[in-house]
């Protein structure tokens, strides 16, 4: 009985923090569901008839993960390891093998250093709330993480990690310092002790495949005190389609690394029955209006971006602005509840050439067909300092001659079979008709995005070297290669493993 042994031997690690049988939850405990579905945000995968975990352990010292991880491979369970909760695909607390979730959410401290402009985050923490201990000490100090506050440190950095600040310091893997991660062994490490080859693939190579990284050390950047935020929304009638077109060659190659300008393409049905098609174009400005202006008036005079568009405020309340909580206090990115759970299929691409004006026309037709704002579209820009790391840094292979990222939604509210299978069909059919646009060989895709239509491993993430190099490349190009070796290196026997984990090279 794997299950009891598993918490046998769990009961007799005597840890620092006290009784383990505190934070460990089974299906006879009545905070069992309420537990499992907390973080859940991918309403598709919390159904009745999801697999579900033996176990959850909720651990408050990092003693009690190792212990775990030391158990669950004693016990032949398999782990699945959860911060946040916002994998697309649920992987962080589904497994198709008997399992147990380590659930890192009791583990967030986060001890930010003015001086050094530095901070230890515990995996646990959500992108909000790091902004908000970064903001509460200095406002001068910001780091690149997520534009939504709820997302887990843990997997977010795993996988690279981008936000509004990335075209001037990269992702939130580029700004890692030191890490402590438990090895399938249990045991606990650093940098030094891990060595550079885990530290290199830690940082992008995906979540739930080295180790369980409990902390990261990151450098915190420098930002100006007053900052500048504005949103301007354009439909077909006000030139959309030629602003968009335009944005392509600016957006990642002109405009200067201190402005990033996202897109969000949408449609909506007024009163009267007709549908418009929308381009909302989101601006951040590391600096004044008056200089915001200036760079738009030389650079995409036909957006007219107005002073009475722009808002200055502080680096921390524009993180606030992004995630769509203006005006609340800033405690709101303290609360890892604020968003909400929808049902949803994602995808990316990553787009290397402009896409012409007449494939827009095209794309907008898509959007008239499908149900009022079943489809959606953001446009993130690259280029600058996302253009000038190599492409093996770290694994995330997508730098130069990227022009941006495209994030495909499907998102729903209406839970039926039907529905889902509807709206899954939808994105299915519309990524396949983006291929023509976007470069084929790989079709690139960003792993935090996950998505297992492109390829996975065997049912209890068993897989080849030749299976998992078919998603494997999309994510990581080239350095998947690198991440099989340092795979076989510190987890020969595979015990991390999900549906897209690099695999080990098999025992000689
Ligand atoms: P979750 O806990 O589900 O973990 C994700 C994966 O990492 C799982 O495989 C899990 O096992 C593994 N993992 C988690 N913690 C680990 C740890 N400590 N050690 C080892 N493995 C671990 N991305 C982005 O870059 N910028 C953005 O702005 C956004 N915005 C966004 C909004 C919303 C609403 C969603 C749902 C998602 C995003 N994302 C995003 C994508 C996000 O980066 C991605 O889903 C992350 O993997 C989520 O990390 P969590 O810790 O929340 O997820």
């Amino acid at each position: 009985d794997p299950h009891g042994a598993f918490l046998k031997c769990l009961y007799q690690n005597s840890t620092t923090a006290g009784s383990i049988s505190q934070v460990t939850y089974d299906q006879t405990n009545y905070m069992y569901s309420s537990l499992l579905d907390l973080s859940i945000q991918n309403l598709r995968f919390q159904t009745p008839n999801a697999p579900k975990p033996l176990v959850i352990v909720t651990p408050v010292a990092v003693d009690q993960a190792q212990a775990v991880v030391r158990c669950s491979r004693e016990s032949g369970l398999q782990v699945r390891v959860r911060s946040g909760g916002h994998d697309y695909e649920g992987l962080s607390y589904l497994s198709s093998v008997p399992f147990v979730i380590l659930d890192l959410l009791n583990l967030r401290k986060i001890t930010v250093n003015v001086e050094n402009a530095t901070a230890w985050v515990e995996s646990g923490a959500t992108a909000g709330e790091l902004y908000y201990r970064i903001g509460e000490k200095s406002n001068s100090l910001g780091f690149p993480a997520g534009v939504c506050p709820t997302v887990g440190v843990g997997g977010l950095f795993s996988g690279g990690g981008y936000g509004m600040i990335m075209r001037k310091y990269g992702l939130s893997a580029d700004n890692i310092i030191d890490a402590r991660i438990i090895d399938a062994d249990g045991k606990l490490h650093d940098r030094e002790s891990m060595g550079e080859d885990l530290f290199w693939a830690i940082r992008g190579g995906g979540g739930n495949t080295f180790g369980v990284v409990v902390s990261w050390r990151i450098s915190l950047i420098p930002v100006p005190e007053t900052v500048t935020v504005s949103t301007v929304l354009r439909t077909l009638d006000q030139n959309a389609t030629a602003l968009v077109h335009r944005w392509q060659y600016i957006a990642a190659n002109q405009f200067p690394d201190d402005l990033t300008m996202r897109i969000t393409l949408q449609s909506l049905d007024g009163t009267d029955g007709n549908r418009t098609m929308q381009a909302y174009f989101q601006t951040l400005y590391l600096g004044r209006t008056d200089d915001l202006l200036a760079v738009i008036s030389s650079s995409f005079p036909e957006l007219g971006l107005t002073r009475e568009d722009c808002t200055e405020m502080s680096w921390v309340n524009s993180t606030l602005y992004f995630a769509g909580l203006s005006g609340q206090p800033l405690e709101a990115l303290m609360n890892r509840s604020s968003n909400a759970k929808i049902y949803f299929k994602n995808k990316s691409d990553y787009v290397k050439e402009p896409i012409s004006e007449a494939a827009l026309e095209e794309i907008w037709k898509w959007f008239s067909r499908a149900e009022q704002g079943a489809l959606v579209m953001i446009l993130n820009p690259y280029g600058g300092r996302m253009g000038e790391i190599s492409e093996s840094a770290i694994p995330f292979p997508h730098r130069a001659g990227n022009l941006y990222k495209i994030q495909h939604i499907t998102a729903w509210t209406d839970g039926s079979a039907e529905v889902s299978a509807m709206r899954v069909s939808l994105m299915t059919q519309f990524y396949q008709f983006m291929g023509a646009y976007v470069p084929k060989s790989p079709r690139s895709a960003y792993v935090n995005y996950r998505d297992l239509d492109i390829g996975k491993n065997g049912d209890s993430g068993k897989t080849s070297y030749q299976q998992a190099s078919e998603w494997g490349r999309k994510y990581f190009h080239g350095n998947f290669d690198r991440l099989v070796k340092v795979k076989t290196a510190v987890d020969p026997t595979n015990f991390f493993r999900n549906e897209q984990s690099i695999p080990p090279l098999p025992l000689p």
